[in-house]
Formats: structure tokens, C-alpha cells, sequence
């Protein structure tokens, strides 16, 4: 059988993109191969989550006004079957969407609907959760179209607020009971269905 071809974006640390290296070692991750990660910052730490692991790496900054198009030629010389947002701080449009339909997933840091969309990203998400007061977070991994943190949704995991959390502490719960683990088994998911 194939394995679908991964390409990982980022933007920070990678702990995301630190998961989906450890499942393919585990073989959680085994009907895909990440195959290239692309950053848009240069001094992102997941750069050097993937040069240790030996996946080949490239820095496109956003700031370009040809940047999606730059995006897009990356990708479709790496021949890449799977995109995969991992901490990427960037939305994509509709162009760039579109071209890739059901071919790219986002991990988000709650359980969409609820803190989602535009300006709801990294701790703001956790903050936003604080403040309004709820119990339960999660996390999501959802295909992506041209709607922010819109599209279909894969996987979801609920998480407990604990009394005295604060956004650090939240975030780094949901990543361990959630994150860490969804989007591997939706990497997996996605890329089994691809391959067949
Ligand atoms: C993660 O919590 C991810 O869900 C979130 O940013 C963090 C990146 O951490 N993504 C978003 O908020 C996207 N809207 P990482 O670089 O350690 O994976």
C-alpha cells in the first residue's frame, strides 16, 4: 500500500508536530509518511523537532506577498497527499483552500464551535474559555476550508477546567489529554482513506 505523502505546517513550537513524529514511530501513524514541514517563522523550535527527525524542512514567511502561491508550488513538488496545520498561525484563503479541498486538517485548542474563528488561536483560546467561566474544553481536528476553523470536524475531545487554571495550565492539559492524541489518530484516519 502507499503512504500518504504529509506535508506538517507550523509556526512555533511543534509540540503538535513532535505527536505526529512519535506516532509515526509508533506506528499509530502508519498509512501516512511526513515527508516535509513547512514554517512560516525562521526561529520556530519545530524546525528542529523535524531536522532531528531527519524530515526534510523550508521557511516561507508570510510576510511575502506571494506567499501562497510559494506555498503552493512547495507543496506540489513535494507531491503532497496531506496537509496537516499543526500550531500554524496563518489563515489560508478560499484560493488556496480550494485547491487542496479534504486535503488539509487543523488542530484546534477547544471544542469548536465554541472559541473558534478569527483572533481565537494559541492562549487566547484558553483565555477566552477562562473568562467566560465554562467546565469543559477540548480540543478539535477538522478539515479546513475558507471558513476559520470551519470545516468538517474529525475528531473532538473534551477536557476538565480545574478550579486556579490558568491559560498556560489549561493549554497544556488540553494538549496532553487531547492534542497530542487526536491528531495523530486523525492524521491516520485521513490518511488511510487517501491511500486506499
Ligand atoms: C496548539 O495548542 C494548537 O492547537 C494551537 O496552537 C498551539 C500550537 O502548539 N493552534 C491554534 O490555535 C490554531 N487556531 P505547538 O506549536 O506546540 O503544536
Amino acid at each position: 500500500m502507499n503512504k500518504a505523502n504529509i506535508a506538517v505546517l507550523v509556526s512555533g513550537g511543534g509540540t503538535n508536530l513532535q505527536a505526529l513524529i512519535d506516532a509515526e514511530k509508533s506506528g499509530v501513524l502508519h498509512s501516512g509518511e511526513i515527508t516535509l514541514v513547512i514554517s512560516n517563522k525562521e526561529d520556530a523550535f519545530a524546525l528542529t523537532r523535524a531536522k532531528n527527525a531527519g524530515i526534510n524542512t523550508a521557511v516561507i514567511p508570510n510576510k511575502q506577498p506571494d506567499f501562497e502561491e510559494k506555498l503552493i508550488a512547495a507543496l506540489e513538488k513535494n507531491k503532497t497527499d496531506l496537509i496537516i496545520l499543526a500550531g500554524f498561525m496563518c489563515i489560508l484563503s478560499e484560493r488556496f483552500t480550494s485547491h487542496f479541498e479534504k486535503r488539509i486538517i487543523n488542530v484546534h485548542p477547544s471544542l469548536i464551535p465554541s472559541f473558534c474563528g478569527e483572533g481565537f488561536y494559541g492562549l487566547r483560546v484558553h483565555k477566552a474559555a477562562l473568562e467566560k467561566g465554562v467546565k469543559v474544553t477540548g480540543a478539535t481536528v477538522h478539515f479546513v476550508n475558507e471558513i476559520p476553523d470551519g470545516g468538517e470536524i474529525i475528531l473532538q475531545k473534551a477536557v476538565d477546567v480545574l478550579p486556579g487554571d490558568t491559560p498556560e495550565t489549561l493549554q497544556r492539559r488540553v494538549m496532553e489529554q487531547a492534542e497530542w492524541h487526536l491528531l495523530p489518530a486523525a492524521a491516520e484516519l485521513v490518511s488511510a482513506e487517501i491511500s486506499r
